[in-house]
């Protein structure tokens, strides 16, 4: 690929998606975009190129996006910020919002919903205590692709073993053939819809807690300060965010700080959630 073909691409792919692209990375776009320009029945991947420079098929515009993102997820990724999940922000959300029993949260890269379905799980193993309770968990990503799977609630062996305890498994997961097919239950507690994070927030509405990890590794430092500012606006001052463990909101922005000790878990600036959670 000569290094205009590349510039466009890497520029494309920045201003729609955020995604930065650097020139060791060209070997990522001929792997994934030569089997794209073979299934368009376009010979070669400068073929591809040129078509996308004419700008007349938007498809091909979101085919190219799609097929340049990351989708790797797995069940309870990392561990903590799922326990810090069920021991200091349920709690606490407990004492804040007892009264209205209404919790939004939100997986602002949800992929292929694993994220947002052990959080569901997390809930649903939580019982009786918030059976009443209207909790809105909402899956968003880019890719319309993997939100479709997420939406069927199907994975592969591989899939239901990375992460998942086997009592979890067996509890809410039936097997079908090769196919473990997670239970209406689950699947009903998450509502998902494609949404880029480039996109202003305000038709999203507020949320309680914000897991948005392991999407931001994908962009430069302005534009990561864009997304998480934008993110301290839909989130309560009372508010917990969520972030992959190779990210953070240090030298990024002042809008939220980490809370001390506690890896991946941020808090507004201003807010008041650290004292609510007893960990200030
Ligand atoms: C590596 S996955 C992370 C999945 C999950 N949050 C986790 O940590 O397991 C990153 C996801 O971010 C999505 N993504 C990339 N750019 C995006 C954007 N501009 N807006 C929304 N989602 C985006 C990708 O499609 C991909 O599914």
């Amino acid at each position: 690929m000569n290094t205009a073909d590349f510039d466009f691409l890497a520029g494309t792919l920045k201003e729609r998606s955020g995604l930065m692209l650097t020139p060791d990375k060209v070997y990522l776009l001929e792997s994934r975009l030569t089997p794209l320009a073979r299934k368009r029945g376009l010979d070669t991947l400068d073929a591809l190129v040129q078509k996308l420079r004419m700008k007349t098929d938007q498809t091909l515009l979101k085919d190219v996006t799609e097929a340049m993102t990351t989708n790797e997820s797995f069940f309870f990724r990392d561990n903590t910020p799922f326990d810090l999940f069920k021991n200091h922000v349920l709690p606490a959300m407990e004492k804040a919002r007892g009264t209205q029993k209404r919790l939004r949260i939100w997986c602002a890269a949800a992929s292929t919903g694993q994220e947002p379905y052990s959080l569901a799980i997390l809930l649903k193993e939580a019982g009786i205590k918030y059976s009443n309770w209207n909790i809105e968990i909402v899956g968003t990503d880019i890719c319309t692709q993997v939100l479709e799977k997420a939406k069927a609630g199907k994975y592969s062996q591989f899939e239901v073993q990375r992460g998942l305890p086997i009592q979890l498994l067996i509890k809410y997961f039936t097997q079908e053939g090769d196919v473990w097919q997670l239970s209406d239950d689950i699947r009903n507690m998450v509502k998902f819809r494609p949404f880029n994070l480039l996109d202003n927030f305000a038709a999203l509405g507020t949320f309680d807690v914000i897991y948005c990890r392991n999407v931001l590794i994908y962009f430069d430092q302005k534009t990561k300060g864009q997304v998480l500012d934008r993110m301290r606006k839909v989130l309560a001052s009372d508010g917990t965010l969520f972030l992959g463990a190779a990210e953070t909101v240090l030298g990024i922005t002042d809008s939220f700080k980490p809370v001390k000790g506690q890896r991946g878990m941020y808090v507004p600036s201003d807010g008041t959630a650290e004292q609510l959670m007893g960990l200030g």
